[in-house]
């Protein structure tokens, strides 16, 4: 069974193996680590047992999120785990006062648009040639709630 908690230090290297496993750019362990000493930030964590299934990270500025990063192991996809590190974000988020959620995202990645669409995202913009590795566009989506 899965288990949605708040990232510990204890799932910091499972979190970059995976980092390497799912982006060409990864985040360091060293960059997550310091994730947990930073107040703006908010990482959940997708646990099956100790297994990390997989994360997604946010930072939040007067009441606007930004999520930096969600990803689920090769292993654990299409199992409705990416829309549940999503949507309990956002709950946890509304309760320390945010009321909106950006994100980017490569212009070929469809499952991951799909997945933003489902939930509700809407598109508000494009920044051309924002990712390296390949060099590509970034749409830039968002979704707002009430508090
Ligand atoms: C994007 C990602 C997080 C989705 O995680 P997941 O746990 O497999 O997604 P879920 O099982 O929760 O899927 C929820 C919805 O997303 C969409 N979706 C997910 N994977 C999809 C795929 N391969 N193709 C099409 N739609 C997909 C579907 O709408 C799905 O709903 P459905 O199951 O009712 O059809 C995962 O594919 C991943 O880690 N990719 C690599 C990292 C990445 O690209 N992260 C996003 C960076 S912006």
């Amino acid at each position: 069974m899965i288990e949605i908690v708040n990232m510990t230090a204890e799932h910091v290297t499972q979190i970059a193996h995976l980092e390497t496993v799912c982006f060409n750019d990864p985040w360091s362990e060293r960059s997550i680590a310091s994730e947990l000493d930073n107040k703006l930030s908010l990482w959940l964590v997708a646990l099956d047992a100790d297994t990390v299934a997989g994360y997604i990270g946010s930072q939040t500025v007067l009441g606007e999120t930004d999520m930096m990063n969600v990803a689920v192991s090769p292993d654990y996809r299409r199992q409705g785990i990416g829309e549940q590190l999503i949507t309990a974000l956002i709950e946890a988020l509304k309760s320390q006062g945010s009321h909106s959620l950006m994100l980017e995202v490569r212009a070929s990645n469809e499952p991951a648009k799909s997945l933003y669409e489902k939930l509700g995202f809407a598109s508000v913009g494009l920044r051309k040639n924002y990712y390296r590795n390949p060099k590509e566009d970034a749409l830039i989506l968002r979704k707002e709630w009430q508090i």
